[in-house]
């Protein structure tokens, strides 16, 4: 008899039908005569429940504890239970691999995130974390989706590149000199003429660039992959590891990318919404759990209320300067609560995101056109001489969710502002080749892939929605 995924069992099991089902135990409870396991498999936040006879699997249950894998051969019944049409009679129990309840880290009750994190091995196991993850991919498949049928092609771009994209100068390098004894130049500096690609290379921090080249031929393409930096920001929101959707489009201007942007977001919050409800549920409800201790003001929304706000309102956009003019303007400025300064010319810091989007307009917000000298070299330089053609997505609770810009097509005025920011240009004629031969107008944007599960999930770190973080001083597992 083939095994059938709980999902499905408790989605179109019928009463009086033989099944195999097979998962972990989450919890087993009961009395003397009868047990009841919940078990999971993963494939949905629901439980199954197995009901045992204790007297024919007695030895058996005796090694059943919350971990165990195991399968149940038996008949579906009706449930009398609460929460459930559907239960399963064991027949048959077999134990496929028991955890030693002394040992198993993941037991029965409340964990703490952090608890969880140390664990992160086994944290897929909890309901919070399957839902997570989950909806990671569901996420990841939206995107795809969304892409493909717009006709965008799905380029890869290098992971290993000598190039710095952002100018940020944030990058891992890649080497397999001796780090203790590496060979060196007559200027005594290491000679990365003779390490592995003849070249000093790194980890890539976008693939913005390469992106380029292939919509300047391809028109629409988008990336999606694992992007570095080494920016030493321990926060919520910051990893050192995180992917990144880039795409990137010919003949777009800034408003078609603004378009573009909010379109796609909203779609993919869409197919949560129709595609992800049950982890959704469970998702929001540890939500106002976890926040019941907090006053009413400082409490976050329902996930799912949050999530049909954004989809059905239009996303307010300004530019920088307006942006600006509202901090000048706001109270917690005129009673000096920011902790870092509001003048124009400076960048925006997460307090001043967040104060715009959840406190002034209480809706997702694109600022544009933000002083050239915060921004990278690459952008369209506005008649103006001060401003570039950038575009930030800020969103509730988490600030930047998207960085983009329409892109400098002209090859003089990238050059010079390249020359300004002592860009090396001589590494970078291949990017320049695309303004030298059939420059276009064209524009694009990264999407932050976790910032944007945080959103989703309603998670408050970015170290619980990947899998394995890595952030400063932490690469394990
Ligand atoms: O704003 P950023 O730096 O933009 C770029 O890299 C452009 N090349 C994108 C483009 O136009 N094609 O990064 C884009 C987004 C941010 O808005 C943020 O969501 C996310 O990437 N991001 C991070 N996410 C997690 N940890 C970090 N350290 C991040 N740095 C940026
Ligand atoms: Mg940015």
């Amino acid at each position: 008899m083939t095994r059938l995924k709980i999902k499905d069992i408790l989605k179109e099991g019928k009463a009086g039908s033989e099944v195999v089902a097979k998962g972990w135990v989450r919890t087993k409870r009961g009395s003397k005569n009868v047990n009841f396991i919940a078990l999971n498999d993963g494939s949905t936040i629901n439980n199954l429940q197995v009901v045992v006879d204790v007297e024919s699997f007695e030895e058996t249950l005796r090694d059943i504890n919350t971990g165990a894998a195991i399968s149940v051969k038996g008949e579906l019944v009706e449930s009398a239970g609460a929460g459930q049409n559907i239960e399963l009679n064991a027949k048959e129990l077999v134990l496929l691999g028991g955890a030693d309840p002394d040992k198993y880290p993941i037991q029965p009750k409340k964990h703490s995130l952090e608890f969880l994190r140390e664990n992160a091995h086994l944290r897929f196991r909890t309901s919070t974390f399957s839902a997570v993850f989950r909806i990671r991919h569901a996420m990841a498949f939206a995107i795809h989706k969304y892409f493909n049928e717009k006709g965008f092609n799905y380029l890869h771009t290098p992971i290993v590149t000598a190039s710095d994209a952002e100018g940020a100068g944030q990058m891992f390098r890649v080497s397999t000199l001796d780090p203790k004894n590496p060979p060196l130049t007559e200027e005594g500096k290491v000679d990365f003429s003779q390490d592995f690609f003849g070249k000093a290379t790194n980890l890539t921090v976008s693939g913005q660039l390469e992106g380029e080249l292939g919509a300047l031929a391809l028109g629409e393409i988008y990336t999606f992959g694992p992007t570095f930096r080494a920016e030493n920001s321990n926060t919520t929101r910051h990893l050192a590891e995180f992917w990144m959707i880039e795409p990137e489009m010919a003949f777009y201007d800034l408003k078609d990318n603004m378009d573009l942007a909010e379109d796609f977001l909203k779609s993919c919050i869409k197919y949560a919404l129709d595609n992800c409800m049950d982890d959704l549920k469970f998702l929001a409800e540890r939500l106002k759990q976890e926040e019941k201790g907090k006053p009413e003001a400082d409490r976050s929304m329902d996930l799912i209320e949050k999530l049909e706000f954004v989809l059905n309102n239009d996303f307010i956009r300004i530019t920088y300067t307006e942006a600006i003019d509202i901090l000048r303007n706001s109270k917690p400025f005129k009673k000096k609560k920011f902790q870092f300064p509001v003048d124009w010319g400076t960048d925006l810091q997460s307090e001043h995101e967040r104060y715009l989007v959840e406190k002034h307009f209480k809706c997702p917000v694109i600022l544009t056109n933000y002083p050239k000298d915060i921004k990278a070299f690459y952008m369209k330089q506005n008649d103006d001489g001060k401003t570039v053609g950038a575009m930030d997505v800020l969103f509730p609770g988490i600030g930047e969710i998207i960085g983009g810009s329409q892109r400098e097509e002209n090859l003089e005025k990238l050059q010079t502002r390249m020359k300004e920011m002592d860009i090396p240009a001589e590494e970078m004629d291949w990017y320049l080749d695309t303004r030298r031969f059939g420059s276009v107008e064209h524009s694009g944007f990264g999407l932050g892939f976790e910032r944007f599960i945080l959103f989703v999930t309603g998670m408050g770190n970015i170290r619980d929605v990947i899998a394995f973080p890595r952030t400063p001083k932490n690469a394990e597992f």
